[in-house]
């Protein structure tokens, strides 16, 4: 097996080559001066596994076009087998036609992806698992929230009150609850299709005089956790921080956080920033050897 080192994800790339003692093939790579995108391998893969590190997040479109390219380059270049880890998969949640017209966007992606040479893909905490059964290829996620629970035992943080803020994300905090111990629940949110506005209600919820860790699983402009720490102030839990898998964390959405009174942020290497905390690595370390 060889791990090539996609440009979104060279350094946590190379952690998975070194934990796997696997070699990594490096990438050069360019944008011409028209926007178009160039990768060329540094590396033999002739007749080897191919697993190409590369997430998707924003600017997505031209990161997917690399993982395309990267692995065109993987199978003409002899690769028996190409396996995408890609992270952060982009238009995940574009996983059904909301409205009349739209396109089914992560099927497209999907099969974009198996006409450029993917055999396989692993994604972590994508949006909506039953998606992926729809892929051309096989493809999986796995998960990042029981690493992100254990960052917070380290921290001392144990039998906190774990917190989703939508029903969609229950399932998160009910694995973070089996590492924390302290209880769990879930707001209710809307959003407008159109405008894209986020509404939520208080509703009961035993948080008075509690340290609450909120678990989603992307932070984008960072209004459902604002929106969540208004509610959890409101119910006077004392101490909030926020745990997330891809901190996209677009524009402020990090200070917007901080100022909506989140004690930290804490997320994981599917993108880098500078909350990026906790490192994918050894989970997906582990699923490519599995
Ligand atoms: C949506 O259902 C996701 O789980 C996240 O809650 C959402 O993507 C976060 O977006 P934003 O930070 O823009 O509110």
């Amino acid at each position: 097996m060889k791990i090539i080192l996609g440009p979104a994800s060279t350094q946590l790339g190379q952690k998975i080559a070194e934990l796997l003692n696997a070699e990594a093939v490096p990438v050069a790579f360019k944008t011409f001066p028209d926007g178009e995108s160039y990768v060329r391998l540094e590396g033999e893969v002739q007749d080897e596994e191919a697993v190409i590190v590369q997430t998707t997040s924003p600017p997505q479109d031209p990161k997917l076009i690399q993982l395309a390219l990267l692995a065109d380059a993987a199978k003409r270049n002899g690769a028996k087998k190409v396996w995408a880890v890609v992270p952060y998969l982009a238009y995940a949640r574009q996983d059904k036609v909301f409205l009349q017209g739209e396109a089914l966007s992560i099927e497209t992606i999907a099969n974009m992806l198996e006409v450029a040479g993917v055999d396989r893909l692993t994604t972590v905490n994508v949006h909506q698992e039953k998606i992926l059964a729809r892929f051309p290829f096989p493809a999986n996620t796995v998960s990042a929230i029981p690493l992100l629970a254990e960052h917070f035992m380290r921290k001392g943080l144990e039998k906190s009150f774990v917190l989703a803020p939508d029903k969609g994300a229950l399932h998160l905090v009910e694995q973070a609850e089996k590492v924390l111990r302290g209880g769990c629940g879930y707001l209710d949110k809307q959003r407008d299709r159109y405008t894209g506005q986020i509404h939520m209600e208080k509703k009961t919820l035993d948080v008075k005089d509690k340290t609450v860790i909120v678990f989603d699983d992307i932070i984008s402009t960072g209004s459902t956790i604002v929106a969540a720490a208004k509610i959890l102030r409101e119910l006077e839990a004392v101490k909030i921080y926020v745990a997330c898998v891809h901190p996209l964390l677009i524009g402020d959405a990090e200070k917007r956080i901080i100022d909506a009174g989140v004690e930290e942020i804490v997320g994981t290497d599917s993108v880098s920033s500078r909350v990026s905390k906790a490192s994918l690595a050894p989970l997906i370390a582990k699923e490519l050897v599995k």
